[in-house]
């Protein structure tokens, strides 16, 4: 079985990949580039760019893959949000480290609660006609510094909550039986970030309903 995932982001085609593979789906890169709507919903952005892309599938039987990702911080009312992508090109991840630079506290939950963030993924499969719409979400904190590793975007200053045993996140400040100890994703190998990211719990939402495609 054949994906084609549309986009530009090697990154993401390489954690797709990763995740499709262990289920023996392969994943091919479409590049397309489809007309971002101004919408500040990141569904209706993944929508539209799916319903543009369709009509250039090489064969018309394969499956399309389109997923859309932003960083929502709390204290700035969920900014960049869908602008992830332009806030990204234009203040970078250190842009964000200053906007923020007031928020914070000796009080290590307080200080986490202040920089609460989170990742949100909503990936869309289409296939003969039929779209499924799945969403994941990875909550954290932005942290004080940016950790420059192999990840993409704002990895360098995301760091996620803890996780129980069952892969389940986790308050602020609560340990649990999986923890990046206050790293940010960018200073984590690519299959531990798979273990709390959006995108994989989007695409595991996607896996789960695939039969509902025939
Ligand atoms: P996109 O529009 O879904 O490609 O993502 C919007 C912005 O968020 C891009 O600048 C990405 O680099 C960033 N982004 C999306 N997912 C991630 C992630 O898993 N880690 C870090 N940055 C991400």
């Amino acid at each position: 079985m054949t994906i084609w995932f549309m986009t530009t982001n090697r990154g993401k085609v390489e954690e797709a990949r990763q995740y499709f593979a262990s289920y023996g789906i392969e994943v091919n890169q479409f590049e397309f580039e489809a007309t971002e709507p101004q919408a500040d919903d990141l569904e209706i952005v993944a929508l539209s760019k799916i319903e543009q892309a369709i009509p250039h599938l090489p064969n018309s039987s394969d499956m399309l893959l389109v997923e859309d990702a932003g960083l929502f911080v709390d204290s700035l009312n969920g900014f960049p949000g869908v602008y992830s992508s332009y806030v990204l090109n234009t203040l970078d991840v250190h842009g964000i480290l200053k906007l923020m630079d007031h928020l914070k506290s000796d009080d290590p939950i307080q200080d986490g609660n202040l920089r609460k963030a989170e990742f949100r993924a909503v990936a869309i499969l289409y296939k003969d006609g039929q779209t499924i719409v799945s969403e994941g979400v990875c909550p954290g904190r932005i942290a004080h510094q940016a950790v420059m590793g192999d990840g993409f975007g704002f990895d360098p200053i995301f760091i996620p909550t803890d996780l129980d045993e069952d892969g389940n996140s986790l308050p602020i400040g609560e340990m649990g039986a999986k923890s990046t100890h206050g790293t940010p994703f960018g200073g984590i190998p690519l299959e531990e970030k798979q273990k709390y990211s959006h995108r994989h719990r989007a695409l595991e939402g996607l896996l789960s309903n695939l039969d509902m495609l025939g």
